[in-house]
């Protein structure tokens, strides 16, 4: 094989990739078969060195399939996976919502959906604080 016929094909090869990322990636679909955690019930102790970070307003950690923020306005969680793909979604502090870096979906702190391509939003919990134990549960 000569080097420009590689060269040829490995464009094509790169094409195909790059075009087979962007309609799989950016296909509005809701990813049917993503399902929030039910029966929830967990309770972190904000003592833990893992944990510790929630006493900040706009940091987060992830358990059991579910992320837990600390809002502006207090403790918020909700299911990590993206209801589109699956990915899992960040706190974004700067604008007091739940962020999916995959495909730029947005949620309110309650898990609805602000901007898709998300078209179903995240499951949602209740979080009660009792000294440093915040319990977050269905
Ligand atoms: S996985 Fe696509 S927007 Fe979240």
């Amino acid at each position: 094989m000569e080097r420009k016929e590689f060269l040829s094909i490995l464009g094509v090869g790169a094409a195909a990739v790059a075009c087979g990322y962007c309609f799989g990636g950016c296909n509005p679909n809701t990813g049917g078969g993503i399902t929030a955690p039910t029966n929830v019930d967990f309770t972190l102790d904000l003592t833990n060195p893992a944990y510790a970070g929630l006493k900040s307003v706009g940091n987060y950690v992830y358990n059991a399939g579910v992320i837990v923020a600390h809002a502006q306005g207090g403790y918020v969680a909700v299911s990590l996976a993206c209801p589109h793909q699956g990915a899992t979604v960040v706190f974004d502090a700067s604008t007091n919502s739940f962020f999916c870096p995959a495909h730029g979906s947005r949620f309110s702190l309650s898990g609805a959906v602000i901007t898709g391509p998300a078209g179903s939003p995240l499951g949602s919990y209740k979080t009660t604080l009792t000294g440093t134990s915040l319990r977050v549960f269905s």
